[in-house]
């Protein structure tokens, strides 16, 4: 097991790509800890996973450093949170549009200032295809993405020995889409999949294999690596 005697801290780890990282470092043998906001999901998850949940904001400084203390030196960290609110570029309103940096940039950036990651760990963050193929009506996605994008690479030198690389999904099939119709969304997730070269959308553990990649391979920093199943080149 490439994770035995390592303790592994996801963030977003109640759900999604998070939930799928969090059950595939606990089969590789990882000591693994979840922090999500929603207290009876996330420890329905822990138990299932037989991992510790510590109810935790990211869009929150004082609950960030509070999950890190409770945490002590850790292994590696991953950081999946993000509750996105988008909409049109120019009606959209400034609180959906802050609230969106709020958790998923700035969320990354509380979570790699307050985690006391052992030399030679690693810090993984989740960026998102937006960032280089936008779409309507989702700038400040596409935005967020972006800064971590290069959040990532400056902190692989500024936190160097720890390692820090990101991943840019594609289309993932996840809850994070649980307020579309569920009509809607399977159009959407078979349309996508009928235009990708691999003809089908990803799945948490797509994402999972690429972060557990960043974990053990130890020269691995500074790197963006793009999973979506051929979507960048069609
Ligand atoms: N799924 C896709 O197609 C896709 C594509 C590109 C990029 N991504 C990116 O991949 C990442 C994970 O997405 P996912 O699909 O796994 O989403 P998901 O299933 O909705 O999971 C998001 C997780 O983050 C937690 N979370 C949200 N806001 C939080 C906050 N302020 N503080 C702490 N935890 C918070 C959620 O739990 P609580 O709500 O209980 O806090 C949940 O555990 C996101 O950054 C997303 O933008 C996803």
């Amino acid at each position: 097991m490439s994770l035995a005697g390592k303790k592994v801290v996801v963030v977003g780890g109640s759900s999604g790509i998070g939930l799928a990282t969090a059950e595939l470092a606990k089969r590789e043998g990882a000591e693994v800890i979840i922090a999500s906001r929603n207290a009876e999901r996330l420890q329905a998850a822990a138990a299932k996973l037989g991992a510790t949940g510590i109810a935790t904001d990211v869009a929150s400084d004082a609950s960030v450093a509070e999950l890190f203390k409770k945490c002590g030196a850790v292994d590696h960290v991953v950081v999946t949170a993000a509750q996105l609110k988008t909409g049109p570029f120019k009606t959209v309103s400034m609180d959906d549009v802050r609230a969106t940096m709020e958790g998923k940039f700035w969320g990354a950036w509380r979570v790699a200032r307050a985690a006391e990651i052992r030399a030679g760990g690693s810090l993984t963050l989740v960026s998102g295809f937006l960032s280089i193929r936008p779409r309507p009506n989702s700038a400040i996605v596409g935005a967020a993405n972006g800064a971590l994008e290069s959040l990532a690479r400056s902190l692989a030198i500024d936190l160097a020995p720890v390692r820090v690389n990101c991943v840019s999904p594609g289309i993932i099939d996840t809850p994070i889409r649980a307020a579309m119709p569920e009509a809607a969304r399977l159009d959407m997730l078979a349309k996508v999949a009928a235009a990708l070269p691999v003809g089908r959308v990803g799945l948490g553990e797509d994402i999972a294999q690429q972060i557990m990649c960043f974990m053990t391979n130890g020269f691995a920093t500074g790197s963006i690596v793009y999973i979506d199943g051929g979507g960048l080149i069609v």
